[in-house]
C-alpha cells in the first residue's frame, strides 16, 4: 500500500498580531524544576484545561478560534493501495466532539535546545458532516458520488507527539515544531454518503451497507493519509500558539 498523494488543506484563523503573547490564565503553567511526580500531575491537568479552554474559547489573543466545532474548509484524501484506490474530498467540513476528549496521559521530555510533547486522549464521539466527493475503487468496487457525507467516529484513541526545537526571535525563545505526529483508532466508524452514484438509491445504499460492513479495513486503508490531514490541522493550531507565545510562558523555569 502506498499513499500516493497526502493530506492538502485550509482552516480559517482571526488575525493575530506578532508580539509575544501569553496563554490565559485559566490554564495552569507548569515548573520545569518541579520534582518529576508532581511536574506529570501539573503537566496533566494543565493539557487537560487546555483542550477544555481550546474547545470552548478558542484563544483569541492569539488568533485561534474555539475548536468545537472545528471547521476546515477543506480536507483531501488520497489512497493508490491495491485494496483502496480513490480520491476522496471532504469541503465545508464540521468535526464535533472535541469538547468531549478525556486525557489518558501525557508527558513532556526536556533537552537541550528542545522538547518532546507527548498525549494520548480518547474523544468518545467523533461526527464529522460534510460535502463530499468521492471517485475511485474500495476493496475492488467501483465508488463514485458527490454530496453530504456523515461520518461519526466512535471512541476514538489519539496519540499526538510533538518535537520541538527553540528558536530566538526578538530576545526571546519560541518552540518551532519540528514534527508532528498523530495515530488515530476509533473503535467504531460509521460512514453515510448520500447521493453516490449520481443519486442511484439502490447501488447507493448497497455501498453504504457495504463500507460499514468493511469499515475497519477501509479506515486501516486510508489511515495514514486521515492522519497526514489530521496532523496538517493540528500542526497549524499548535504552531499559531508556539509562534507567539514564548516557550518559558508555556514551560516555566
Ligand atoms: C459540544 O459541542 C457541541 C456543538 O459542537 C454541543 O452540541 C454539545 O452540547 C457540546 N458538548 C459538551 C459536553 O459541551
Ligand atoms: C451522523 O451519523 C450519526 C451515526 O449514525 C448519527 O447519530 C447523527 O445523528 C448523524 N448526524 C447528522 C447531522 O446527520
Amino acid at each position: 500500500m502506498q499513499t500516493l498523494l497526502t493530506a492538502l488543506l485550509a482552516l480559517v484563523f482571526a488575525l493575530a498580531a506578532d508580539a509575544a503573547k501569553q496563554l490565559p490564565s485559566s490554564i495552569p503553567l507548569c515548573k520545569v524544576s518541579l520534582p518529576k511526580a508532581e511536574y506529570s500531575t501539573c503537566l496533566n491537568a494543565a493539557v487537560q484545561k487546555a483542550f477544555h479552554v481550546l474547545s470552548i474559547k478558542g484563544i483569541p489573543s492569539v488568533g485561534v478560534f474555539p475548536v468545537e466545532p472545528l471547521r476546515v474548509s477543506e480536507i483531501s484524501i488520497a489512497e493508490g493501495g491495491r485494496a483502496v484506490r480513490l480520491q476522496l474530498t471532504l469541503s465545508e467540513a464540521e468535526l464535533q466532539g472535541f469538547n468531549s476528549t478525556r486525557l489518558i496521559s501525557s508527558s513532556n521530555d526536556i533537552s537541550e535546545g528542545g522538547t518532546t510533547l507527548r498525549a494520548e486522549v480518547v474523544i468518545p464521539r467523533l461526527e464529522i458532516i460534510s460535502q463530499y466527493e468521492i471517485d475511485g475503487h474500495v476493496l475492488l468496487l467501483p465508488i463514485r458520488g458527490k454530496g453530504d457525507s456523515n461520518i461519526t467516529l466512535g471512541n476514538v484513541n489519539v496519540v499526538v507527539k510533538i518535537e520541538n526545537d527553540v528558536e530566538t526571535r526578538a530576545g526571546e525563545e519560541y518552540f518551532k515544531v519540528k514534527t508532528f505526529k498523530i495515530n488515530i483508532k476509533p473503535q467504531k466508524i460509521n460512514i453515510e454518503f448520500g447521493n453516490l452514484f449520481d443519486g442511484d438509491p439502490v447501488l447507493g445504499a448497497h455501498m453504504n451497507r457495504f463500507l460499514n460492513e468493511n469499515a475497519a479495513d477501509v479506515f486501516g486503508e486510508l489511515s495514514n493519509s486521515i492522519e497526514e490531514a489530521f496532523a496538517e490541522i493540528l500542526s497549524q493550531i499548535t504552531k499559531r500558539i508556539f509562534d507567539q507565545v514564548p516557550y518559558k510562558s508555556i514551560f516555566l523555569h
